[in-house]
């Protein structure tokens, strides 16, 4: 029997545009306390693309930076994979314009040999593109090649809308293969959950999504919480985890990196979790006592979304239990341990869609590091959602030769000099009243967008991006 390749994340690159908004200045032009961003949503900066930007620019700055910092050619990359839900084009796909792109410099035809596909299921594709890649190399049908998938969005809400705060644009692209020095996936554990809702969308010729924001924050902790039940019983028949009496699969994952559509979010959706991990075991006691406060029970015990959401007297007792037990010791070790460093970035950049896990990851790596912890050998565990809806838990274990990436991570240098916007500015972009030829910054070594449409009809759609040296 065959023994099946160690396949995972090599190395992963990020691109974050150069525009930012400053949180005191959009607090006071809302007439919004400035505490409620930074604490209640977990915001300081959003990345704002600037107008010649997109999120094919933003993909193929992020996919050449990783080609460079690894010295790769296009002969060594059998699949670039974007997975995204900025799409420029309802056939045409967004790798095809990062192909166009990379070429400019590798060479015309250079990527022919390759292949890959757009990817979309709100924010969760790219976990999706990530593990069908990962099959790809474990099946071995990549001759000896790795694959690229870059996750990029630019997330743009109503303009006074409550989800205008938790806006931002960028991009990560992330290297897969064959003993990955990163993190390698743990095999035969992937879980998933699916089904149709409304939670979030973006209807066509739409550019702002329509959002029912607090039914997509439950939504996403309850389709999080049920691919682990999910991750946790394949864990356990795989004997990849041997729970003892009283532990819980937490106790065996090292770091969590979830979805992060604002910092705050992945807090919640930490204590959602433990919640539910903890609460049939002996130590939950010890918790409630610190607590002072039995934990509510929903009036349906079924517990579905409807259900609770209509029970508006549990909702509400809830929240008061859910604020106490993010103050319980017990959460804030686990915290502080495990979760704490990958929300580094979210509050520097904010929401970045398909790339906001990824965004988490790379932040938990670098500040883990700088801490002087030893990451060799430690789990990080995945809760990756999608509105609309879907959910992906997976892990993976940071490998021996992670150092050699990570020691050189630094996350402002990698964003480099940021350029804040006045709330005037800021307005005149959103509204886009300004077109990609007047541009707030002038683009250094990057692709940038440069002509729209050409002259003629039969070039409708038509988007060109040069490299700007
Ligand atoms: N100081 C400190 N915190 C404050 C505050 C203040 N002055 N005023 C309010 N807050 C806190 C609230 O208590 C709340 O914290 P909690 O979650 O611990 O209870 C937090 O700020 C958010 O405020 P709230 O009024 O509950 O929500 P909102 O109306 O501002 O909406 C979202 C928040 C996320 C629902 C909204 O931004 C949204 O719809 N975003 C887009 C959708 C999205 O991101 N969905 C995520 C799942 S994919």
């Amino acid at each position: 029997m065959s023994v099946m390749p160690v396949v995972g994340i090599d190395d992963l690159a990020i691109y974050v545009p150069k525009l930012y908004l400053d949180y005191k200045d959009f607090a006071e032009a809302r007439g919004i306390d400035p505490q409620k961003l930074e604490y209640g949503i977990g915001i300081k900066k959003m990345a704002i693309a600037d107008t010649n930007q997109d999120s094919a620019c933003m993909a193929a700055n992020a996919c050449l930076k990783l080609m460079q910092k690894n010295h790769l050619h296009p002969e060594d990359i059998g699949r670039v994979y974007v997975a995204t839900e900025s799409s420029l084009d309802e056939s045409k796909a967004m790798n095809s314009f990062v192909i166009g792109m990379l070429e400019q410099i590798y060479g015309e035809g250079s990527f022919e040999h390759a292949g890959g596909i757009e990817c979309k299921f709100a924010c969760v594709s790219g976990s999706y593109a990530l593990y069908d890649n990962a099959n790809w190399i474990r099946a071995e049908e990549n001759n000896g090649k790795a694959a690229i998938v870059i996750v990029s969005d630019i997330a743009k809400y109503d303009m006074g809308s409550t989800g205008e705060y938790t806006q931002g644009a960028g991009a990560v692209a992330l290297l897969i293969r064959e003993n990955p020095r990163l993190m390698a996936y743990d095999p035969k554990v992937p879980s998933t959950t699916i089904k149709n809702e409304y939670d979030f969308y973006r209807p066509f010729g739409k550019e702002t999504p329509l959002v029912n924001g607090s039914y997509s924050n439950l939504l996403y902790l309850i389709s999080v919480r049920k691919a682990f039940d999910l991750y946790k019983e394949k864990a356990i028949k795989t004997g990849l985890i041997k729970l003892k009496d009283g532990e819980s699969i937490t106790d065996h994952i090292d770091y969590f990196a979830v979805h992060l559509p604002y910092r705050k979010m992945g807090e919640k959706a930490l204590a959602y979790l433990l919640r539910h991990e903890w609460r049939h075991l002996p130590r939950w006691k010890h918790v409630i006592k610190e607590i002072g406060m039995q934990e509510p029970q929903p009036k349906d015990p079924r517990g579905t979304i409807e259900s609770i959401l209509a029970d508006t007297e549990f909702m509400k007792a809830d929240e008061q239990f859910r604020r106490a037990f993010m103050q319980t010791s017990f959460y804030n070790e686990v915290y502080e341990k495990k979760m704490a460093s990958s929300l580094e970035a979210s509050a520097i950049i904010g929401n970045l869609y398909t790339a906001s896990m990824y965004m988490g990851l790379r932040s938990l790596l670098e500040f883990e590091f700088k801490k002087g912890i030893d990451l060799e050998g430690k789990r990080i565990g995945f809760g990756s959602y999608g509105s609309g809806s879907s959910a992906m838990v997976f892990s993976g274990i940071i490998q021996p030769q992670y150092k050699e990436v990570v020691s050189k991570m630094n996350l402002d240098e990698d964003i480099g000099p940021r350029q804040k916007l006045s709330m005037e500015e800021y307005e005149r972009l959103h509204r886009n009243e300004r077109t990609f030829k007047d541009s707030v910054i002038r683009a250094h070594k990057e692709f940038v967008l440069v002509r729209l449409g050409g002259n003629t009809a039969d070039k409708a759609g038509f988007r060109e991006y040069n490299y700007v040296s």
